[in-house]
């Protein structure tokens, strides 16, 4: 298994350009199957995510061919209803293949994608979506068996305990998209990752009204043709690019960072005294040479256009590092503060109170083997790493490989001392951890 080694107190300096946003490809990547055309997907990220995505749309009877420069055709001639476990179990978001095979065909078997580290993760708005649009649904020994052969459009309300749903939006558009008659999306995600299906659908010839609202409604068509279509730039991960400029008192500028998508996150910084540029719509310019003083603040993560939850760990290793009292308070995933253990390894000072993490700031942290338990936690333990004092050892970061690039290579381009290794290469008092 795969370690970094940090060894930090490099500032970074530099430019880096990040990828197509994994969370808007792997819908994308299943909405080719809502038609028998060859679709053309660009800016596809070389993920684990995507490339197991592309696995189960083969799986599916997709033919996917690489065209090189991260682009991918895929035509889906004849698709088979069925998504074995084994497919579903590694990746939960393969679940987004539900409403495109929905929308294809008049029934699909898929299976109940099981809980994941970061919470429950329940799927019952997917469900309910689903039925509203004519389906019905049994559960039969984990997998559900969906018959949609009277699939029409209807008002859907999508709104659960923790607002809305991002891949559960997802689902029932793909499903609504090849539904008769017009469907009613109410509390629609937001998320520019819905927003980009939206238009890749609409490419296809779907008709969608009031994209990038609560509120999307779909007039329902025949038949979809194929398209080509560029993936959105990956805003988590422009964002913690910039953190990591930021926590390195670096000067980075991050290409494909879209200040629109960014809103919350830019005003967080900006409250914490993170002095950044916007250079151009998809560029920002983080000066953390320029930090006169951090100043502690308070996060709440919420639906898009809310602070993304998917920046919280991140920004939880900056503000270890900043003077005062910071919370942060979890309103999508509330047990989502697997990184604070293991930031306390390296000297951190913070506390968990229900959904909320108290940080207070420290001077310093020092570097010590820590342990990736998913993904964002795992870029909130190399962003520690970088800042530390001495060497962090970050394990199990086939965590970090589902949703960054070559992250390590990026950083070491900005300047940072940071390698991968083997496991076994960690000094040997530290292994068996
Ligand atoms: N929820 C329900 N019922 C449902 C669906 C969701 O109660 O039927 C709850 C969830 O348990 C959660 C909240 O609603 O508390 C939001 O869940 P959502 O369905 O929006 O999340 P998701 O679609 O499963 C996507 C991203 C996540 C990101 C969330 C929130 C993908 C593949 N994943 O998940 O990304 O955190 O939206 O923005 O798009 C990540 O990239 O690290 C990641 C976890």
């Amino acid at each position: 298994m795969d370690v970094l080694r940090i060894r930090g107190g490099n500032a970074l300096h530099g430019e880096v350009t990040v990828g197509g946003a994994k969370n808007a490809c792997l819908p994308l990547l299943a909405a080719t199957l809502l038609t028998d055309k060859p679709c053309v997907l660009r800016n596809v990220p070389d993920l684990s995510d995507s490339r197991f995505m592309i696995e189960i749309l083969r799986h599916q009877g997709a033919t996917v061919e690489p065209l090189g420069g991260n682009a991918w055709r895929i035509t889906a001639t004849e698709v088979q209803p069925k998504t074995p476990y084994e497919l579903v179990r590694k990746m939960r978001a393969s679940i987004c293949v539900m409403g495109a095979l929905v929308g294809r065909l008049s029934h699909a078997e898929i299976p109940l994608p099981g809980g994941c580290v970061i919470g429950q993760r329940p799927i019952d708005l997917h469900i309910k979506g689903l039925k509203k649009l004519g389906c019905s649904i049994e559960n039969h020994a984990g997998m559900m068996r969906i018959d949609a052969s009277k699939l029409r459009g209807a008002y859907v309300f999508l709104g659960g305990r923790y607002g809305s749903t991002v891949t559960g939006t997802a689902n029932i558009l793909m499903a609504a998209v090849r539904a008769p008659g017009i469907t009613h999306i109410d509390c629609a995600a937001c998320e520019p990752e819905v927003q980009d299906l939206c238009r890749m659908l609409v490419k296809m010839g779907a008709k969608i009204s009031g994209i990038g609202s609560p509120m999307l409604e779909i007039e329902g068509v025949e038949k979809l043709h194929g398209c080509e279509y560029t993936v959105i730039p990956d805003r988590i991960e422009a964002g913690t690019h910039l953190l990591c400029g930021a926590i390195t008192r670096g000067d980075v500028t991050v290409h494909g960072a879209v200040a629109a998508h960014l809103g919350a996150f830019l005003d967080k910084m900006d409250e914490a005294g993170i002095p950044f540029e916007t250079l151009s719509p998809s560029d920002i310019r983080v000066r953390g040479d320029m930090i006169k003083t951090l100043r502690p603040i308070d996060i709440v993560t919420l639906p898009h256009p809310g602070f993304p939850t998917d920046l919280q760990a991140q920004f939880s290793a900056v503000l270890a590092l900043t003077p005062g009292l910071s919370i942060i308070t979890e309103r999508i995933y509330p047990n989502r503060f697997m990184h604070v253990p293991e930031l306390l390894r390296m000297g951190a000072d913070i506390a968990i109170e229900g959904p909320s993490a108290i940080i207070k700031g420290v001077p310093a942290l020092s570097g010590a083997p820590v342990m990736a338990s998913d993904l964002r936690a795992s870029a909130a333990l190399v962003l520690a790493g970088l800042a530390a004092e001495g060497e962090t050892w970050v394990q199990r970061i086939y965590h970090l490989d589902r949703g960054y690039e070559k992250f390590e290579v990026q950083l070491a381009h900005l300047g940072a001392d940071i390698v991968r290794l083997k496991h076994t290469d960690m000094p040997s008092e530290f292994l068996g951890e």
